[in-house]
């Protein structure tokens, strides 16, 4: 099993659209692949459920808070999902797709277990760092989810505790980013604070982890008629030039097909023969996958 976050602590960047689209096509595959949805926004969640169809299911939120009250873990498994309208492409295909969903005061359970451990800047003096870190990790160690192959981490758009135990949890983290000079700036310093929170972790942990980056996914790029806009190629350049792994394929802009996706509670990946923009977004979805298996493959 391995275990992907997808982060960016920008917002907006395509992140819950790279995981959806990636973990479906997987599942198409033949791939068992568990997401998890660790946003309060839950765009992932509603990626796979149209809102009237998702009430009294269990989300991470509760998983979360659990641990805050009674500060010991309750079995993750309890928590999985088998959103209906994607499994039913998938299924025939010999793969499935299982989802934690999120809600939105998932943002209190972040606040709580930072306090609880003392506030940001204490964490690594205090004795239950490790146990609050190793959340997920130990959560996911358990036999029942031997059964998957993926296991993608849609993550929130900030680097809290919630999402450093995502990456505490990670062999390798995938960066969604726009093509513009300021995201290349983010990318820089998200890979700092993604090796100082190695650093710490490991100088208290007896066994080290060591996420690695596997690279930079290029989205919402914008074409003309001669190919991808200059700019932006200047900055999958410069993203070249800070040795940061970039994924060869790239991903248009297709607002239309990503929305009409969205409707159908399945990701575009998975959608039906459409135009010829809807193919090349499924075409370079789909590449993207078949990357993402050659980047990640032990
Ligand atoms: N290739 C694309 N073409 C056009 N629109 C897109 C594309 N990918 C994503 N979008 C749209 O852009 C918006 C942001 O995408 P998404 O939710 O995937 O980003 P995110 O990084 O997860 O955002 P957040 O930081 O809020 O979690 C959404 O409205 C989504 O539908
Ligand atoms: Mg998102």
């Amino acid at each position: 099993m391995s275990v992907v976050s997808v982060i960016n602590y920008k917002g907006g960047v395509g992140k819950t659209t790279v995981t959806a689209n990636l973990g479906a096509e997987l599942a198409a595959r033949g791939r068992k692949v568990l997401l998890i949805d660790l946003d309060p926004q839950a765009s992932l969640t509603y990626s796979f459920y149209r809102p009237s169809d998702f009430t009294e299911q269990p989300t991470i939120r509760s998983w979360f808070d659990a641990f805050v009250t009674t500060r010991a873990p309750e079995p993750l498994f309890k928590y999985v999902l088998a959103p209906h309208a994607v499994n039913a492409i998938v299924q025939p295909m010999g793969g499935n797709l299982h989802l934690i969903a999120s809600q939105l005061g998932l943002v209190d359970a972040d606040l709580d277990l930072a306090a609880g451990l003392g506030g940001s800047r204490f964490q690594k003096s205090s004795p239950r760092y490790l146990q609050v870190y190793r959340l997920l990790a130990d959560a996911l160690a358990d036999p029942s989810f031997n059964k998957y192959d993926t296991v993608l981490i849609d993550c929130p758009p900030n680097f809290n505790l919630v999402t450093r135990t995502a990456l505490v949890a990670s062999d390798h983290v995938i960066v969604p980013a726009r093509p513009d000079y300021l995201s290349t700036l983010g990318i820089d310093l998200l890979r700092t604070r993604l090796s100082a929170l190695v650093e710490d972790y490991n100088s208290v942990a007896p066994t080290p982890i060591n996420p690695e980056i596997i690279g930079v996914v290029y989205t919402m790029v914008q074409y003309t008629a001669n190919g991808p806009l200059l700019t932006q190629q200047t900055s999958v350049q410069a993203t070249t030039e800070i040795e940061m792994p970039v994924f060869r394929q790239t991903i248009r802009d297709n607002k239309s097909a990503v929305t009409e996706a969205g409707l159908r509670a399945v990701p575009a990946v998975l959608s039906p023969q459409g135009t010829a923009a809807v193919e090349n977004l499924r075409y370079e979805l789909q590449q993207l996958t078949s990357e993402f298996l050659a980047r990640t493959r032990p």
